[in-house]
């Protein structure tokens, strides 16, 4: 990719926000970096791209995004390596998703080098945002929503594509629990689970605050025809070991998110000759290896949660507890390498770390 094939014209803040910003007291994603990339979309094309301040949007109030919900996002991170250079993870990997996210809502896709170029700008020009900090990273936000002004329902005709980004910590500050949902449905086939839809988090809210009532983090969805099948969580694959082997639901009936991280935990675990399966995945054969011992871990594997270990899995009225995190070796280690390659602490084999 030509890195100067875009140039995007760039409006400064006047003055940063940066000196205001407390780094000891980081809630996710509350805080927003100075500036933001903004590119709109009419009679059939994309016009200028260009950076301007980080900056509220005015709507008119029939914007069909807000009525009938054409709205994708993606999400991504930046970090700071040992050596002080920033690089960004298999953003590349992001701008496929997004286009195919798009095309399955009605949404024009985007040249992918012009999404990762889009990122690579901002994120060099408020470099400062991403801190060195431990745990820590920048986390980027590309969407894009329908802004025709009509009541009436067709895909709109034109769209704002914006990135913002704003700087995080631990997504779970814990192990987490996870209920096996059985009566509500993420997604179903022919649905559009395999999209990174704006509606598709809207539409898990209410099973999610449930099963937080009941003191659970969050849900594992399973099919929407029988309940039989695991799916994903709210905001992460889930990823099991039985014995020594990682198992994780495929992703070939699009009824979940095709995640990175779950395929970077794959890629890696295949290289270290690790034993993995792809498939559909039974709740009764979870189940049943969390009873009899085989079911050595299980975790989620996601952009802001990054690899966040599951602590209990609850199945109607029993609660399965997993081994101490400690214990997890496998995960553990490549939690710790996927760690290190981000932060430049090892070298980036796979080639997944694009320098900004
Ligand atoms: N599944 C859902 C529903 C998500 O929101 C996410 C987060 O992006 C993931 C899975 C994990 O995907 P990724 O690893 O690409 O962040
Ligand atoms: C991500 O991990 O990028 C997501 O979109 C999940 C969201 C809960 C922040």
């Amino acid at each position: 990719m030509s890195t100067d094939l875009y140039t995007f014209p760039i409006t400064k803040t006047s003055e940063s926000k940066i000196k205001y910003f407390d780094w000891d007291h980081l809630d996710f994603g509350k805080n927003f970096s100075d500036h933001m990339f903004l590119m709109e979309y009419d009679n059939g094309s994309w016009g200028q791209g260009e950076i301007v301040p980080f900056a509220n949007l005015s709507m008119h109030p029939a914007m069909s995004a807000i009525h009938y919900g054409q709205a994708i996002f993606e999400g991504l991170k930046a970090n700071r390596t040992v050596n002080n250079e920033v690089v960004l993870f298999r953003p590349d990997m992001n701008a496929r998703r997004f286009n195919k996210s798009a095309e399955r809502m009605c949404m024009p896709t985007i040249p992918e080098d012009l999404f990762v170029e889009a990122i690579r700008q901002l994120v060099a020009l408020d470099n400062e945002w991403v801190t060195f900090r431990e745990g820590h990273s920048l986390y980027i936000r590309p969407f894009m929503y329908a802004t025709d002004e009509l009541v009436g329902i067709r895909p709109s005709r034109t769209y704002k594509f914006l990135i913002i980004t704003t700087p995080v910590g631990q997504y779970y500050s814990e192990p987490v629990n996870v209920k096996i949902e059985k009566s509500y449905t993420r997604a179903a086939l022919g649905g559009v689970g395999g999209a990174k839809a704006a509606g598709n988090y809207a539409a898990s809210m209410y099973p999610a605050l449930q099963a937080q009532n009941e003191g659970y983090h969050q849900l594992i969805w399973t099919d929407a025809a029988e309940h039989k099948y695991i799916e994903e969580s709210g905001t992460m694959n889930i990823v099991f070991q039985i014995g020594n082997k990682l198992i994780t639901p495929d992703e070939n009936q699009d009824t979940i998110l095709r995640g990175i991280t779950k395929r970077s935990v794959f890629e890696i675990a295949e290289k270290w000759n690790v034993e993995v399966e792809e498939r559909m995945v039974t709740v009764a054969e979870i189940i049943e290896a969390a009873r009899n011992g085989s079911l050595k871990d299980a975790f989620g594997a996601g952009t802001a949660a990054t690899i966040a270990p599951i602590a209990m899995i609850g199945y109607e009225d029993e609660k399965f507890m997993l081994p101490p995190v400690e214990e997890r070796l496998l995960s553990n280690k490549i939690k710790k390498y996927l760690g290190d390659l981000k932060s430049g602490r090892i070298a980036d084999e796979f080639g997944w770390n694009l320098y900004v």
